[in-house]
């Protein structure tokens, strides 16, 4: 099959969202270290009526709905999350619920887990099943759920909720530029999650972001490899590139990693030319410093980073910004963040804007695993075609985020603690409202005697 790649696209986010303005001063904490230092404006998050279950449910029927999809045609359904509520029952047996009245249940995949990585390995396990001899000629879906929630405490701010779904197949308007991928993948304990009974992870933050920026460096030396390599062009850099999302816990991360790209251009790059001199003049004076040097020093990488930043804020602006905007007002999602800012880039920017474009992904999951790899967007632009359709399927997301209902910061910690009280409860009915539902979620009714979870449509 040729053209593998993403058709269509569905996002859910929850109903209910706290401003980080109001968290910034309910917690106590500097006037804009939300706002300004992280970038964040809004946070999802969800009651006791959503769970894992309820938001794939969610997410997949509107795709299958929104795309009027025959249950018939999909043969490989696939979940990356990080929310688990069951040690072996997948997410994805659940969701084949919504398969039963079609009668298919012949349908590949089950869950894929690594903190916000596992989306990008069940995306990448359905494109390369429709590159197989596996492959029978039928569809994939890759959906990608989490609740990130955390203990009080800085990383709170960080949270978010939601679920994208992703369909996949031959002739897609987004197609997966093969042999454009590299992958960076090591032991750490930066993020985790060893105790069964908290929804809550242990996080060492300064960790973690040193693990992000170091596995962003070994991705991107790896895909300018093969970008050399593929394209024999010895100069490959981030001009060949025309947008680069990032996996955003927050959205100053992905400011940070564009200019960090842009740092390591500037170290591979030819001395003396004057057009280079002139577009890395913020960083003349690195000039010899290797790359491994850096992170030697706390106060040398944030000179370093504060330069970068600098030198980069033109192209950032153009080629990363368009795709901040679910980020920005829902928050970390986990496995969905990234595609949520794919979501973001396709809806913010014009059809003409983004034809024929390389849209670079870097993907991370603490723990850790990471991979960036590209997709190009198709050059048919003509009506009904599948960007199109696309692009169109997309266009509701702002006034869906506008509809959204804010919730004070006093509310939300009591909706927190309620999780907190209840998490992986039996005999359980939950209490939050359905009224802070939008129409079409799933949501949980009850857990009976033996954890078993039933769940119904508004
Ligand atoms: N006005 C403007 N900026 C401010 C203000 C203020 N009043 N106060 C602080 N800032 C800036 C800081 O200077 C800093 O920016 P900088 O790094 O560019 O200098 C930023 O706001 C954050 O402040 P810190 O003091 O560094 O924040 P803290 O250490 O308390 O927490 C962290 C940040 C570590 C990211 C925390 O939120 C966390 O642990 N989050 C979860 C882990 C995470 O998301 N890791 C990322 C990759 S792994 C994953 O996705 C889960």
């Amino acid at each position: 099959p040729e053209n593998v790649g993403i058709l269509a696209i569905e996002v859910y986010f929850p109903y209910t969202f706290v401003n980080q303005e109001k968290l910034e001063e309910f917690d106590g904490v500097s006037k804009g270290k939300y706002t300004i230092g992280l970038g964040q404006k809004n946070m999802g998050f969800c009651g006791d009526r959503e769970d894992i279950n309820s938001l794939s449910l969610t997410v997949l029927n509107k795709l299958m709905e929104r795309n009027s999809l025959n249950p018939m045609d999909i043969g490989r359904l696939e979940v990356g999350t990080e929310t688990l509520i069951d040690k072996s029952k997948s997410v994805k047996s659940v969701l084949m619920q919504l398969f039963e009245e079609s009668g298919n249940s012949s349908i590949e995949g089950v869950d894929t887990t690594n903190a916000c990585y596992g989306g990008t390995q069940a995306l990448f396990n359905s494109l390369a099943w429709v590159e197989s001899s596996a492959w029978d000629g039928r569809l994939a879906i890759v959906v990608t759920a989490d609740i990130a929630v955390y203990a009080a405490g800085s990383a709170r701010s960080t949270g978010g909720a939601g679920a994208i779904a992703m369909l996949i197949g031959p002739n897609a308007p987004l197609v997966m530029e093969r042999g454009m991928r590299s992958v960076h993948m090591e032991h750490a304990y930066d993020f985790y999650k060893p105790n069964m009974s908290s929804e809550y992870p242990i996080v060492d933050g300064k960790l973690s972001l040193q693990c992000y920026f170091r596995a962003l460096d070994q991705c991107y030396r790896g895909y300018k490899e093969k970008g050399r390599t593929l394209y024999s062009n010895p100069h490959f850099n981030l001009d060949d590139v025309d947008y680069a999302i990032f996996h955003t816990p927050f959205s100053k991360i992905a400011q940070k990693s564009f200019a960090r790209l842009m740092f390591h251009d500037f170290l591979y790059s030819t001395k003396g030319s004057g057009s280079v001199e002139e577009r890395y003049q913020a960083l003349a004076e690195y000039r010899n410093l290797k790359l491994e040097e850096t992170f030697q020093s706390e106060v040398k990488a944030k000179e370093i980073e504060r330069a970068s930043m600098k030198c980069s804020q033109k192209i950032f602006d153009r080629k990363v910004l368009p795709s901040l905007y679910l980020a920005r007002e829902v928050g970390n999602m986990y496995t969905p963040s990234l595609y949520g800012c794919l979501a973001s880039l396709l809806f913010s920017e014009s059809i003409q804007e983004l034809r024929g474009k390389r849209v670079v992904f870097f993907s991370y999951g603490s723990g850790l695993a990471s991979a960036m790899f590209s997709f190009q967007v198709s050059h048919d632009v003509t009506s009904g075609s599948p960007l199109v359709k696309l692009l169109e399927s997309l266009k509701d997301i702002p006034a869906r985020l506008a509809a959204r209902k804010e919730v004070e910061p006093v509310e939300f910690l009591k909706v927190l603690a309620l999780r907190e009280n209840n998490y992986n409860k039996k005999n359980y009915c939950p209490t939050c409202s359905d009224e802070d539902l939008s129409t079409g979620t799933y949501f949980l009714i009850n857990v009976d005697e033996k954890f078993r979870r039933a769940y119904k449509r508004k």
